[in-house]
């Protein structure tokens, strides 16, 4: 979620700010709220570092400018997660001393109990970060053990959770030590030269085309155009590792290897979901408690974040047992002007938190009824929706460049059924064995994903092929699957450029069936719950009219299979716990196949037209 690049160099000439500068330029789409560059000279740690984008800091600090003959830097561009963006937050992080340097991507999970531990040791930190405990308990162990590198092994040993990170002495004038778990971190070489590290690819390919790739619990010694790795647990006797040679473009190496950023944001969806599965359950907890206190609960947002809130609302009350409504942004003052209530709870959902309609339906909110409550699901730390929010939960999908949302919208999903299965929790409606299935089936989510893209892509392909002519579309759903049948259709209008009708299946038949002619297509969104039975007379509706019906089925389902032209498979069981979750498992299917299409007719999925990311005008 954080970029990180780190360079060691023995070369006369070289200009290491400016090196570190533009690296992390190349590293922006992986987080931009604030960035910092290190260099190291003699025995001094020189450290520029801000809250913002980092061409503004640029302006204010002229980050490439270090003291002439340095010949080592750690740079950071920082996505938070701990802590707001702000200047102290900002990466690199050092000890009490000032001499041990740190920057991090990635999440140090138990870094309260860590930080009261150093705290009674005497140590004092700076910021709110979770990476600020990491110099001190570097810190902490050179005061018995002069060695670097086993100092570096014994404090990272003590960190539970996810880490890539560079770490640098400002006695060590020719060292950086890189570890990893979980997070990327990668090491290129220019053999007897210069040494990079960073979180990807991109920010050292313009220098060398060599690198090595860290597993996770590795650790290296780099040096001016060596590097020596060792396995974090056996500091003693170095590893071979394989070099590998990188043939793609700069482009190309920023999106992973893939065209388009829309189409490697669907295949980091199982991660995303992963991460987002480990929000701590205090906040889910405190978002259960307000919801559960509340006589009137409202969810509010727009596009993508809207239809996530259909099918929030959709899982919420099934343990709620009562009602929420789900008002689109941009009404939302319309429609309440004359009724919101003291107390009313506001659920606000947005990836960027900064979706006009929704700042301002928010802000009247608070101002109509100074009683009522905010509380915000959002992508990103210190947006403008954080700072009008009583309380927030940050969804963990990571930086979303690509203009049409995708991972976050699953991870939007998934935060709801965390707050609902808490929830359940509370309320004891349902036994613990019962809500531990619906854990079950949630955790099982990623997984399901990983399977669907391993078979279907061809499918997808080829689906897209044969409707290449077809202009209009229905995508019909019953239940919690309307928000699924919603989404995938914003996906292709998006995307594709064509008109999709996302829509009721049993309230089709009330006028737009009207325009079904031989060969029209439409997709049936059809897991197996409790509306199957009917949507498969809704289908037939469809199917004696001349529809050519595709249908997003479970794994073993027949009737529906035998009703329809084609079918597309997601690799889930059809009980009740999995169907509950199927717009997280289901979505990928119409993700891609928008992607696709889009493809077909030769458009930038990443550009859709009159489109922008993030809406700041009414
Ligand atoms: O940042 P937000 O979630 O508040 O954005 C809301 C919509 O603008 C957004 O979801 C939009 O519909 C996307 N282009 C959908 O792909």
């Amino acid at each position: 979620m954080c970029g990180i690049f780190g360079i060691v160099s023995n070369q006369k000439s070289i200009n290491i700010g400016k090196i570190a500068l533009e690296s992390i330029r190349r590293l922006e789409y992986r987080g931009y709220d604030s960035c910092g560059i290190l260099s190291q000279y003699n025995s001094k740690l020189f450290v520029k570092k801000d809250a913002g984008k980092i061409d503004d800091i640029h302006k204010k600090l002229k980050l490439d400018e270090f003291p002439n003959g340095s010949k080592l830097a750690l740079a950071h561009t920082r996505w938070a997660t701990h802590g707001s963006p702000t200047k102290i937050n900002s990466h690199p992080h050092l000890d009490c001393e000032d001499k041990i340097a740190v920057i991090h991507n990635g999440i140090i999970e138990n870094f309260i109990e860590l930080k009261k531990e150093l705290l009674s040791k005497g140590h004092f930190f700076k910021s709110e970060t979770d990476t600020e405990i990491i110099p001190h308990l570097i810190e902490e162990n050179m005061k018995t053990n002069k060695n670097l590198k086993e100092a570096v092994a014994n404090a990272i040993k003590k960190c539970k959770g996810a880490y890539g990170l560079a770490i640098c002495h400002a006695d060590y004038p020719d060292t950086i030590i890189v570890v990893r778990r979980e997070s990327p971190l990668i090491v290129g070489i220019e053999e007897g030269k210069t040494t990079y590290c960073a979180s990807d690819i991109p920010a050292f390919l313009p220098y060398t085309r060599n690198c090595y790739i860290l597993e996770d619990n590795e650790m290296a010694i780099l040096k001016a155009g060596t590097a020596e790795f060792y396995d974090i647990n056996d500091c003693d006797n170095p590893k071979q590792k394989e070099i590998q040679l990188i043939k793609w473009s700069i482009d190309a190496a920023e999106k992973g290897g893939y065209e388009h950023f829309m189409l490697k944001e669907i295949y980091e969806e199982p991660s995303a979901l992963r991460r987002t599965l480990k929000i701590p359950n205090d906040s889910l907890n405190k978002f259960a408690e307000i919801i559960l206190s509340a006589e009137r609960i409202y969810i509010t947002a727009a596009g993508t974040s809207f239809y996530a809130a259909l099918a929030g609302k959709f899982i919420i009350t099934k343990f709620l047992g009562k009602y929420i409504e789900a008002i689109e942004c941009s009404e939302f003052k319309t429609q309440l002007i004359n009724s919101l209530e003291e107390n009313s709870i506001i659920i606000a959902i947005s990836q960027s938190g900064e979706t006009i309609d929704l700042i301002e339906a928010v802000r009247w909110a608070k101002e109509y009824r100074p009683s009522a409550k905010i509380i915000s699901i959002t992508n990103i730390v210190g947006s403008t929706l954080t700072r009008h929010s009583d309380n927030i939960i940050i969804t963990q999908a990571g930086p979303e460049i690509g203009v049409a949302a995708t991972k976050t919208y699953v991870t939007q999903v998934l935060t709801f059924a965390l707050i609902a299965l808490e929830i359940a929790k509370l309320t004891k409606n349902e036994s613990q064995e019962e809500i531990q299935k619906y854990y079950n089936a949630l955790y099982s989510t990623p997984e399901i994903i990983e399977k669907f893209f391993e078979k279907n892509v061809e499918l997808i392909k080829y689906i897209v092929r044969n409707l290449e002519k077809n202009l209009n579309f229905f995508f019909l759903a019953r239940g919690i699957s309307i928000a699924t049948a919603k989404e995938g259709g914003l996906k292709l209008k998006e995307v594709a450029c064509r008109f999709v009708e996302g829509y009721s299946a049993a309230h089709a038949k009330h006028g737009p069936i009207s325009l079904i002619r031989e060969g029209y297509p439409i997709i049936f969104i059809a897991p197996p719950d409790e509306t199957y039975e009917r949507l498969i007379g809704n289908l037939m509706e469809f199917k004696s009219r001349g529809g050519t019906i595709i249908s997003l089925v479970v794994e073993d389902d027949d009737k529906i299979t035998n009703l329809s032209d084609t079918t597309i498979r997601i690799p889930q069981p059809g009980d009740k716990y999995h169907n509950l979750f199927s717009p997280i498992t289901f979505i990928p299917a119409l993700q891609l196949l928008a992607y696709y299409a889009a493809l077909e007719h030769n458009l930038d999925p990443d550009k859709p037209l009159n489109l922008a990311k993030t809406v700041t005008v009414h």
